[in-house]
């Protein structure tokens, strides 16, 4: 068994583990649902609870990827009976065709990577003026290389961004950035977790570590919501008469 962050959410079937939990998503979409969307992406949807969350207030079609073959197991258990399509994948080459989704739901997924690739995929499935929401753990100024070099390993991260780095990234994936603003970096209190009888007590170990962490860095580590749409394809003018 692999003893990391992402198998200890998947063992503890733990639901909206991203910087403002639920109540981050619920208020974004207020946000969203001003926008026409025939289909949502949740982009690593881990164990699904925003996707129940969407199946409540939207007809759009939606879809769940995540590369996790655990947490699309607990997803499809969520969601048994819900018109949801749940799919075993990468991020880096999503099974879309370009221009094919109106909105991407990426909830603490981009900085487990290299952000540029999943950007650019992400730009290439959305339609122009497609709506991605990112929410994304950030490094505050104050955050020092070590505590970087803990965060990275503990996590297993790959890209622990400052504000400033996110918003150049999101401009360099040809995103226009409609509006952000910070969040807690915990989820919101009412995290969904289940312990059983049968619960490993090294993730609960490593769950105790990750509160830990969460607080003792939280002034350094926070939560930003990015509200991006994708440019519309570049007009050419032509002055030439
Ligand atoms: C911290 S969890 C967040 C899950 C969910 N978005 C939420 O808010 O509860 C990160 C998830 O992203 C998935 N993930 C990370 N990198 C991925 C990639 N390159 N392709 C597909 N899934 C990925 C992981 O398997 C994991 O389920």
């Amino acid at each position: 068994m692999e003893f990391n962050y992402t198998s200890m959410l998947a063992h503890l079937n733990i639901a909206s583990a991203h910087p403002g939990g639920l109540s981050a998503t619920k208020k974004a979409w207020e946000q969203l649902k001003k926008y026409q969307h025939h289909c949502i992406l949740d982009a690593g949807c881990g164990t699904g609870k925003t996707l129940e969350f969407l199946t409540e207030v939207t007809n759009s079609r939606l879809i769940g990827i995540d590369q996790d073959q655990a947490m699309i197991k607990l997803a499809k258990q969520r969601l048994k009976g819900k018109p949801v399509e749940l799919i075993q994948g990468k991020l880096q080459k999503l099974p879309f065709e370009s221009g094919s989704i109106d909105c991407i739901i990426s909830e603490s997924v981009v900085s487990f990577n290299h952000v540029e690739p999943i950007l650019s995929e992400y730009n290439r499935v959305l339609r122009p003026g497609g709506i991605l929401l990112l929410i994304e753990m950030t490094g505050d100024q104050t955050l020092t290389q070590e505590m970087i070099k803990e965060v990275e390993q503990f996590y297993q991260i790959k890209s622990i961004l400052s504000l400033d780095e996110w918003i150049e990234s999101l401009e360099k994936g040809q995103f226009d950035l409609i509006d952000y603003f910070p969040l807690s970096a915990t989820t919101d209190g009412d995290a969904e977790l289940k312990i059983t009888p049968d619960t490993n007590q090294i993730f609960l170990d490593y769950l105790n570590h990750h509160y830990h962490r969460i607080e003792s860095f939280q002034k350094e580590l926070i939560g930003y919501q990015f509200f991006c749409q994708k440019k519309m394809t570049e007009q050419t003018n032509d002055d030439s008469i």
